[in-house]
């Protein structure tokens, strides 16, 4: 059964309350919540204080995804609003390895996030030491995108580097997830999937969701 962390990108901002309801109701396993800052991608979203409030709407997992450069400086501010998974992008981290340790010392899970143009053996020296890989199915900075149908054989290859050496890591498809395609990344290997447009933009969300989670 895969895990479903909808995005809250793709959600009515004028709405958040009701919205929140909803996915508490639904299958929904996590929260995933993009964090854009107008530099390392071409968006800006929110920041930790609407991730402090999407904290108190919720008790399932908070998926922070920050695509923002020099993550290291606000790791602890994302801690403080409640994130439970902080995940940074390779490309924004020189220095990844400690920015894994940052993350992990102050008590949250860590994810590793890669652009669709990056290949997933760079992943081979930092794969013991993190929980989760979001392999971006999409170029990041904005919802609605069509699924780039290359990540099939990343999620192929990132799983058998996992399985190889008996690690403990998700695998998590952000970008471009449909129900039309979202059974062939799951036979591919991944174990999480995003979906922003595709559940709230769908006419009954909660059906959607549950038609994900029963694949
Ligand atoms: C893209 C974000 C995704 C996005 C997914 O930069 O990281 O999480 O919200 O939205 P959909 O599912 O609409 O592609
Ligand atoms: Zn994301």
């Amino acid at each position: 059964m895969p895990i479903i962390a909808p995005s809250l990108l793709a959600s009515n901002f004028l709405q958040l309350q009701d919205e929140c309801n909803m996915l508490n109701k639904s299958d929904a396993d996590w929260f995933h919540l993009d964090i854009m800052d107008g530099r390392f991608v071409p968006n800006i979203s929110f920041g930790p204080m609407l991730v402090a409030f999407f904290r108190k709407a919720t008790n399932k997992i908070c998926d922070v995804h920050l695509m923002i450069e020099e993550p290291g400086n606000y790791a602890e501010m994302f801690k403080a609003a409640g994130a439970d998974i902080l995940s940074v992008h390779i490309e924004a981290c020189p220095n990844l390895h400690r920015n894994i340790q940052q993350i992990k010392s102050l008590g949250m899970k860590a994810g590793v996030a890669v652009n669709p143009h990056t290949p997933v053996e760079l992943l081979k020296d930092i794969l013991g030491d993190i929980d989760l890989v979001n392999l971006m199915s999409v170029n990041p900075g904005f919802g609605g995108q069509s699924f780039i149908p290359y990540t099939l054989v990343k999620i192929r290859q990132l799983r058998a580097m996992i399985d190889d050496r008996s690690l403990d890591v998700k695998i998590e498809i952000d970008g471009g997830v449909t129900e039309e395609n979202a059974k062939q990344i799951i036979d591919a290997g991944a174990h999480v999937l995003v979906a922003g447009s595709s559940v709230f933009k769908s006419a009954d969300p909660i059906a959607a969701i549950a038609r994900f989670k029963a694949l």
